[in-house]
């Protein structure tokens, strides 16, 4: 969601929040603003509409620098208000309190009421503004401008990341984060705040993680937290392991395109030390995971978008492979049910971020309906609210992924998945040594094979063309490949604006099969496997109806071409396993030159973020 950066320097400090907008886009870019103290103690402020680059001119076009030691600044998701300048943040009370805020407060309608009768005023359609005014008001009755946010935040229903400014206090930020995430970078002469590292990583590489409630007064020698319930408290400082190269394009055009090439790279990143010779290293999952494991009864996966398919592929594997019941639901649906979780079950979080709102909440909601559960998160973010409330960790090292279409993330999600089905499955004793080998040989396959799949890419762009003037399509998969189908199918609503639906082949003769004619393109996914005889009668069922079809397929699955059908061979002899990540491949690179001829902005889609950390 929003993206959240500031500090407190001995040197201006507004090249670095433009900066730190720059790297923290991805998250927000509905407009962007910044604010900085200047020498005698006022607010210098700037907001625009749109992306940071747009701020960037407009602080370029003005007579007077905006200049200061000390400043916070923004880029906006918009959830309350529409984006606009007035909407924008920092926003301002009364010239002594500025803030900026991740979140979102959900009483702000009251607290709004309330402070009309106590005379503020307001200038937007924010649930933001609710929490300046109420710290300036609390400043009339506290000595320390950190005491009068613990006494305003006590007044808020919602979640909150908020990074604080005072006229009153001028060699301070105040920073505080409940469901939302902010981390504290520690420099030299200077320390910093962010809604996330990367933000910063050109000044410093130490953070500290706050913890859910933790309040804290950061100055330019010193930083000084509280818990959530007022006391004094250490905070480890932790040296980041990102490199700033990371978050760059580097020789590409876009950071999604970039990341899915780099998957052959994430991938051996994500397997190293997770696997021996021959076997899978159950450890790596946490040194409880063994014992976990073995006394699990069944396994309950929550997740959204991506991260949610990844979940459908594992739900296949895990009872295939480890022989164990799995369900697997969205995360906003599983919060408000009223689920039954039995004894024995295993938790399963997946989040890219770890930080998705109803995924935590989720956890949450499940962790109190029963407290006996055991949890796993599988993450690419080690710092994260998942890593903080789970029992297990297991880290995807896809590193950074900035393109908001997820593609290298979805990807180690499914070798973390398949580790561990082959995990309790051999704890379990339902595959055999000859058969955990068999899986990890093929893991092993992974980097080179995605690299083969990855040499489809001038034919795969020359298809996209066909998609100019297309405004749906229809993807086909059965078993595993009907998740990847959804993958494909997300890819291309989200970056190509091209309404796509992902249907299980055989379901097609109920209902959606209406819809094929020679406007609908069809995408199917046809692995050798034991479906495929059934995948080839579903292929002529769509053929005959006029459909123009693109079939990736395994080398050995010989799908006979028809006319305007497209045959395109990925690669060949892949496994339960190999097979879905392997086919991913193509679908991101078509939801990619579609994109591209759609002339979208592909990293940025419309009304998308990066990471939902609101509701
Ligand atoms: C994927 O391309 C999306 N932008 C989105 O669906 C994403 O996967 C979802 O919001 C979940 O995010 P997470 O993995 O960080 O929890």
């Amino acid at each position: 969601m929003c993206g959240i950066v500031g500090g407190v320097t001995n040197k201006d400090i507004t090249s670095l929040l433009l900066e730190g907008l720059n790297r923290l886009e991805y998250r927000g870019y509905d407009s962007s603003g910044l604010i900085v103290l200047s020498k005698n103690n006022t607010f210098n402020r700037a907001r625009s509409v749109g992306k940071v680059q747009n701020l960037e001119d407009n602080l370029k076009a003005r007579d007077h620098k905006i200049e200061g030691n000390i400043g916070i600044a923004h880029t906006r998701w918009a959830t309350h208000g529409e984006p606009s300048i007035s909407n924008a943040h920092p926003h301002i009370s009364k010239n002594s309190v500025s803030l900026v805020h991740n979140g979102i407060i959900e009483n702000y309608i009251d607290l709004k009421n309330n402070q009309l009768k106590k005379g503020y005023s307001f200038s937007s359609d924010t649930d933001t503004e609710v929490i300046a005014h109420a710290i300036d008001f609390a400043m009339k009755s506290c000595s320390t401008l950190i005491a009068s946010v613990q006494l305003a935040i006590k007044s808020f229903t919602g979640s909150y990341g908020l990074g604080i400014i005072s006229s009153k206090y001028p060699d301070q930020i105040v920073a505080t984060r409940k469901g939302s995430p902010l981390v504290i970078g520690v420099g030299k002469n200077a320390n910093y705040i962010a809604s996330d590292q990367m933000a910063l990583l050109s000044v410093t590489k130490e953070f500290i993680f706050l913890e859910e409630g933790d309040i804290a007064e950061i100055k330019i020698d010193k930083i000084t937290i509280y818990d959530s319930e007022g006391n004094l408290v250490n905070r480890k400082i932790i040296t980041s392991q990102l490199k700033e190269g990371q978050v760059d394009l580097g020789n590409y055009d876009h950071f999604m395109q970039k990341e899915i090439f780099e998957q052959p790279q994430a991938v051996r990143d994500t397997l190293e030390s997770r696997i021996t010779n021959d076997s899978v290293v159950i450890s790596a999952f946490g040194y409880k995971a063994e014992k976990i494991f073995s006394e699990i009864k069944q396994v309950q996966i929550i997740a959204c978008g991506t991260s949610y398919n990844a979940g459908i592929v594992a739900k296949y594997w895990l009872e295939d492979i480890a022989k164990i019941t799995c369900n697997v639901e969205v995360a906003s649906e599983y919060r408000y049910r009223r689920p039954i979780l039995l004894n024995g079950t295993l938790f399963i979080t997946l989040s890219q971020s770890g930080e998705t709102a109803d995924t935590v909440e989720a956890l949450k909601t499940a962790k109190k309906i029963n407290s006996d559960i055991s949890t796993l998160c599988i993450t690419n973010s080690a710092e994260s609210s998942l890593t903080r409330l789970s029992d297990l960790t297991f880290l995807t090292h896809a590193g950074p992924e900035i393109g908001v279409a997820s593609t290298k993330a979805f990807t180690t999600q499914l070798v973390a998945l398949a580790l561990l089905a082959c995990s309790i499955g051999k704890l379990k004793k339902s595959i055999n040594k000859k058969q955990e080998k068999g899986i990890v040989d093929g893991l092993k396959r992974l980097p080179g094979l995605i690299n083969e799949a990855l040499l489809q890419e001038t034919q795969i762009k020359k298809l996209s063309t066909r998609f100019k003037n297309k405004n749906s399509a229809l993807f086909l998969g059965r078993g595993t490949m009907h998740a990847i189908a959804m993958e494909g199918a997300l890819k291309l609503k989200e970056i190509s604006y091209i309404h796509a639906e992902a249907y299980p082949a055989g379901e097609l003769k109920h209902g959606p099969i209406a819809l094929i004619d020679e406007n609908m393109p069809v995408i199917a996914i046809a692995p050798n496997d034991e479906l495929l005889g059934k995948l080839k009668s579903n292929l002529h069922e769509v053929k005959s109806r006029g459909s123009q079809m693109i079939v990736f397929e395994d080398e050995n699955s010989k799908v006979e071409s028809m006319d305007a059908m497209e045959v395109i061979p990925i690669t060949s002899n892949l496994g339960r396993i190999t097979a879905p990540i392997i086919f991913t491949i193509p679908l991101q690179l078509l939801s990619y030159h579609v994109a591209l001829i759609k002339k979208t902005d592909v990293d940025k889609p419309r009304n998308l973020a990066k990471s939902v950390t609101v509701e």
